[in-house]
C-alpha cells in the first residue's frame, strides 16, 4: 500500500513544510507556497540496503578514469562544455522561452546521429509532425534519431530501456511528469523528481542526457535553483530575442571550466556558430565616432574585440542618469568618479549611457580603461584612435592595473589587424614579437593623451 503524504512547496525556492504559511520562511516570497501530495512506496526502506556498488576505499587505490566525450559537431557548444558532452552527464540547457534552446539541440542531435549514435528527442511540449517540420527546414535528417512525443517519464525510460540511445533530450523538464507523485508538471516536486529520475538514467545506465529548462521572468530557472546543484553541468543560452546574436554560458560544469562562452548567430536556416566572435561583435563599428572604443575582453580560453559606445549629453533630470547595458551598474559609477575626480571631468550635470555592443556582458574589470575613454571622449567630443584597442583596469586612484590574459588580447587585436594597444604598465620588458604597436600606461590621464588624435580641451 503507498502512503499519501501531504505537504506544501514553495514554487520559487523549493522550501517544504507539513502546514500553509503565506511567506516562504526561505526565500521570502509571499503566496508561493502550494499543496503537493506525494506517493510514497512502503518498501523504499529496501532500497536503501541494496548491495554498495562503490564501497569505501583509499584514495591511492582509486584508478582515474577518463571521460569519455561526444563531439556536439559545434567547436562553440564543445568549449562551453569543456571538450564536447560526457558520457553518463546530466546536462542541463537553459534559457528564455524562444531564446533558440530547441533549435540549437536539433541541429545538435543531428550532428551527434551522424557520427553513428543513437538518440531519443523526447518532445514534450511539440507534436512529433512540429519536431519533424523543424528538422526538415534545419536539414536534419538521420536514421539513429528518434523522435517521442510524451510527456509521462515512465514511458519515456520503457523506450530508452528497448532503443538504448546514448543520448537522450528531455524537452522540456518543466513539461514532463512522473506518476510516482501526484502534483502536476512543472511543480517544484515534479521538476526535482524527474530530475532525480534522469540523472539515475544517466549515471546507471551511462546516457548522456539533455535536459531543456526554460527561465522565468526574474532570471531563475522555473523550479528553479533546485535543478542546478541537482544536475552535472548547467549552461544558459541567452541573447537579446530581437536580434540574432546568441550567447552560450556555463555556470556549472563538473566536467570543465564555467569560463568558456560560446556565440552563435540565428539565422533563417537556424543556428550558425561565430568563431570569431571580435567580428560579430565589432560589426557596424563606425569609423571614428566620439565615444566609440574597442577594448579586448577574455572569456576562458578566448579574448575577443568588443566594441564600447557612450553617450554622455546634459541632463533634464534633478539628478544625472547613468544607464549601462552589458556593464555591471556600481562599475559604471566608479569608473564616472574616477573620471571626475582624477582627470576632472565635471560629469554632474550630464546624463550618462554605456552600451556594449552585441548584447553581451562584460564583468571582468579589464573593460574600465576602455569605458572610462569612451566617457571621456565622448564628453569632449573627441574621438579615439579606431586603430587602438585598449586594455586596463582602472585603480580608484586613477593609476592603470594590469589584467590577465594581456598576450592574448594583443594577438588578437593584431590578428584583427589593429595597429596599436594601449596596456597598463608591465612589469618585464614587452618582447618584440608583435607587429602592433604597443604603448604600455601607468595613469589614466597618460592614456587619454595617447590614444585621442588631438588634445583633449581641459575643464
Ligand atoms: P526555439 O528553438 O523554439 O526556442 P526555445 O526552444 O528556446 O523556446 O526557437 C524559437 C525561435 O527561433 C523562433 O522565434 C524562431 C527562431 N528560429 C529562427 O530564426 N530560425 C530557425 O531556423 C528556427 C528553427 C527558429
Ligand atoms: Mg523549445
Amino acid at each position: 500500500m503507498a502512503k499519501v503524504k501531504t505537504k506544501w512547496v514553495c514554487q520559487n525556492c523549493g522550501y517544504e513544510t507539513a502546514k500553509y504559511i503565506g511567506k516562504c520562511p526561505d526565500c521570502g516570497a509571499w503566496g508561493t507556497l502550494t499543496e503537493e501530495k506525494e506517493y510514497k512506496s512502503e518498501n523504499t526502506n529496501q532500497n536503501i540496503i541494496k548491495k554498495d556498488e562503490n564501497p569505501i576505499c583509499l584514495i591511492n587505490e582509486i584508478e582515474i578514469t577518463e571521460n569519455i566525450r561526444i563531439k556536439s559537431g559545434y567547436e562553440e557548444l564543445d568549449r562551453v562544455l569543456g571538450g564536447g558532452l560526457v558520457q553518463g552527464s546530466l546536462i542541463l540547457l537553459a534559457g528564455d522561452p524562444g531564446i533558440g534552446k530547441s533549435t540549437l539541440i536539433l541541429q545538435t542531435a543531428g550532428n551527434i546521429c551522424r557520427q553513428n549514435k543513437k538518440l531519443i528527442y523526447v518532445c514534450a511540449e511539440e507534436s512529433g509532425s512540429q519536431v519533424k517540420l523543424r528538422a526538415k527546414r534545419l536539414n536534419v535528417n538521420s536514421d539513429n534519431l528518434y523522435v517521442y512525443s510524451q510527456t509521462n517519464l515512465e514511458a519515456v525510460i520503457n523506450q530508452t530501456d528497448l532503443i538504448k540511445p546514448d543520448v537522450l533530450v528531455i524537452d522540456s523538464i518543466q513539461s514532463v511528469y512522473t506518476s510516482s507523485i501526484t502534483s502536476s508538471s512543472g511543480s517544484i516536486s515534479q521538476i526535482r523528481e524527474c530530475t532525480n529520475i534522469l540523472m539515475d538514467i544517466a549515471k546507471n545506465r551511462n546516457i548522456t542526457v539533455i535536459v531543456i529548462g526554460h527561465v522565468t521572468k526574474d532570471g531563475n530557472i522555473a523550479g528553479p535553483k533546485v535543478l542546478e546543484h541537482m544536475v552535472d553541468t548547467v549552461i544558459y543560452f541567452e541573447g537579446d530575442k530581437y536580434k540574432s546574436q546568441r550567447i552560450l554560458r556555463s555556470i556549472k560544469n563538473r566536467f570543465g571550466s564555467t569560463n568558456e562562452i560560446g556565440v552563435f548567430n540565428m539565422e533563417d536556416s537556424g543556428l550558425e556558430e561565430v568563431k570569431n566572435p571580435s567580428e560579430l561583435f565589432m560589426r557596424g563599428k563606425s569609423e571614428s565616432a566620439p565615444g566609440s572604443v574597442i577594448i579586448a575582453a577574455s572569456e576562458g580560453t578566448r579574448a575577443m574585440l568588443i566594441e564600447v559606445q557612450s553617450l554622455v549629453g546634459s541632463t533634464s533630470y534633478p539628478s544625472p542618469r547613468r544607464v549601462s547595458t552589458g556593464v555591471e551598474y556600481n562599475r559604471l559609477l566608479q569608473i564616472i568618479a574616477v573620471l571626475e575626480k582624477r582627470i576632472g571631468l565635471n560629469l554632474s550635470k550630464h546624463d550618462v549611457y554605456v552600451n556594449i555592443t552585441g548584447g553581451i556582458e562584460i564583468d571582468e574589470p579589464a573593460a574600465d580603461l576602455g569605458i572610462a575613454l569612451a566617457i571621456a571622449t565622448c564628453f569632449r567630443d573627441v574621438v579615439v584612435d579606431p586603430d587602438c584597442v585598449i586594455i586596463g583596469e582602472i585603480a580608484l586612484s586613477g593609476e592603470i592595473r594590469n589584467v590577465n590574459n594581456i598576450e592574448k588580447r594583443i594577438y588578437e587585436a593584431q590578428k584583427l589587424g589593429f595597429k596599436k594597444a594601449i596596456i597598463p604598465k608591465q612589469k618585464k620588458k614587452f618582447s618584440d614579437e608583435y607587429d602592433i604597436k604597443i604603448i604600455e600606461v601607468a595613469r589614466l590621464m597618460d592614456a587619454i593623451k595617447v590614444c585621442v588624435s588631438k588634445p583633449m580641451p581641459v575643464n
